[in-house]
Order: C-alpha cells, then structure tokens, then sequence
C-alpha cells in the first residue's frame, strides 16, 4: 500500500504566482529520474533474487518513486503547461538506461549495494525536504513533503535490510565507506544531468554532460540550508555504521556544507558564463 496518492495532492490550491522559475527545470528534471525507478526494481529483484521478501519490498518501493515521478511531472505541467511530461519521459528512456541485466551488485556485495541505495535516499530526503522549504508554492510544498516522507521511509527500509546482510556477509568498515563514497560521487553522473537535458532542452540541442550538470547544481545546490547537510550526514553515518549524532558527524557535516557553498558558487558563475545563456525550452 502507497501512503498517498497523486489524486489526493490538493491540486486546486496551485498558485502560479508564487511558482520560483528556477525550480521548475529542478522539477521537471527529477520527475524523469524518479520515473525511471521500476528499472532499479528489475536490477533489485536480480541481485537479490533468493530473497523474496527483499524482492516484494523492492517492486512496493519502485511503485512509490514512479509515482513520485508522476507526482512532479503533474505539478511542472501546471507550472508549465506546454511541457510535455510523457514526451520528456520518453527522451529520456530513450537515451539513458542502467545495466538490469546484473545477476550480482555491481556494489560488489549485498550489503554494499544496500549501503549505496541508503545513500541515495539520503540524497533525496535532504533535497524534497530542501525544496519544501523553500517554495512558496503551496502544491509543490506539499508534494515535496509527501515524497520526502516517503524517501526517508526508504532509507529505513533499505537500512534495516543492509544490518540484515552485514551480519551475514561481514563486509568491512572500510568497504562501507568506500561504496557509500562512491555513490555520493556518482549524483553528478549523467543520471541527473542528462535528466535535465531531456526535461528542458530543446531536442535540436546536442547533449552535453558539462552544460547540463551545471545547469542542475547551479540552481539545486542554492536550495540547501545547513540543517538538510546536517542531518544528511547523520544519515550517512548510521549507513556506514558510524555514530550519527556525535561530533565527527559534525565535523564532516560542516565540511560537507563549505564544499557545497564553493562548487555552488563556481556552477553559479559557469552558469552566468555561459555566453550567450541556454535558454530552457518553455521554462515557466
Ligand atoms: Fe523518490
Ligand atoms: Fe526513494
């Protein structure tokens, strides 16, 4: 069972006056990600396909980012009603797909692959609760709040499996953090940037990892306050095993913060660089 429903999102409440126009192409490029979850569902139920109770938690949770997907792409058509969500969608799956065709993590364990979805659903708890709190957009704070509950149910769900499989497979404290490392190196892979590309490019434009990664961090990173990085690594921390709350988590969390402030503001000035600027095809 879903915990809502994309019908019952008060979408009579949208206000297109308080719509930030540079977080409509942040929103459009996400419902792609999200609505290619049922691909990650296929790869799951590969890795793990003695385990029939992670297999069904799988297939229930792909369910849940599809519609989180959907739940986007509704309100950036709103936004934007000449945006075609399908039509994006399809560019999209068209040009990017991951390898379901694995019979083994490519994590190189269980546990590994575990850590690294925990690890991802940090990622997004952080940036819809990141979004949530900064629109002024009554349906797109709502829809936010709904799929940040949802994400960090997620990250619950997968680290309790993850403790499940640590006890069996015993996979090394250097190990964890290495693959949960690795994965959060991975957010600027193509994943994201080629989402962006499809949801607000013109087709006519050739794809290009550089201008469209910056396009998407230029404008994500300005949405997170202190407090999402501080709890975030809390999360990452439980992940790997360490203390969540204590001081190193502090340390690191600050850390993590100075980093993000430097590269959003290098992505910023690439984007103001950018001569002449890309224009987004029918951005609100
Ligand atoms: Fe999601
Ligand atoms: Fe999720």
């Amino acid at each position: 069972m879903k915990h809502w429903r994309v019908e019952q999102v008060s979408w009579d409440r949208f206000d297109p006056a308080k719509v930030d126009p540079e977080i409509v192409p942040l929103v459009k490029a996400a419902a792609m990600v999200e609505r290619n979850g049922g691909d990650y569902a296929i790869y799951l139920n590969r890795v793990f396909k003695d385990d029939p109770d992670f297999a069904r938690a799988a297939d229930h949770w792909a369910e849940e980012e599809i519609q989180h997907g959907d739940a986007l792409g509704k309100w950036s058509s709103l936004a934007d009603p000449g945006w075609d969500y399908a039509a994006a969608f399809e560019r999209y799956r068209n040009g990017y797909s991951i390898d379901i065709n694995a019979d083994a993590s490519i994590r190189g364990s269980r546990t590994g692959e575990l850590i690294a979805r925990c690890i991802v659903e940090t990622g997004t708890s952080s940036y819809y609760t990141a979004l949530a709190e900064a629109t002024e957009e009554p349906v797109l704070r709502e829809v936010c709040k709904l799929i940040a509950a949802d994400e960090y149910r997620h990250f619950k769900l997968f680290y309790d499996h993850m403790k499940r499989y640590l006890a069996r497979e015993d996979l090394s404290f250097a190990k964890r953090l290495r693959v949960a490392f690795g994965r959060v190196g991975e957010s600027e892979d193509d994943e994201l940037a080629f989402a962006f590309h499809c949801a607000n490019e013109d087709p006519s434009l050739t794809y290009s990892h550089e201008r469209c990664i910056t396009g998407y961090m230029g404008r994500a990173m300005g949405f997170y306050r202190y407090r999402h990085l501080e709890r975030g690594m809390g999360m990452i921390f439980k992940a790997v095993g360490l203390e969540p709350r204590g001081r190193l988590s502090q340390l690191a969390a600050r850390g993590a913060w100075r980093l993000l402030c430097w590269r959003r503001d290098r992505y910023r000035e690439a984007i103001r660089r950018m001569a002449p600027p890309v224009p987004l095809a029918q951005a609100a």
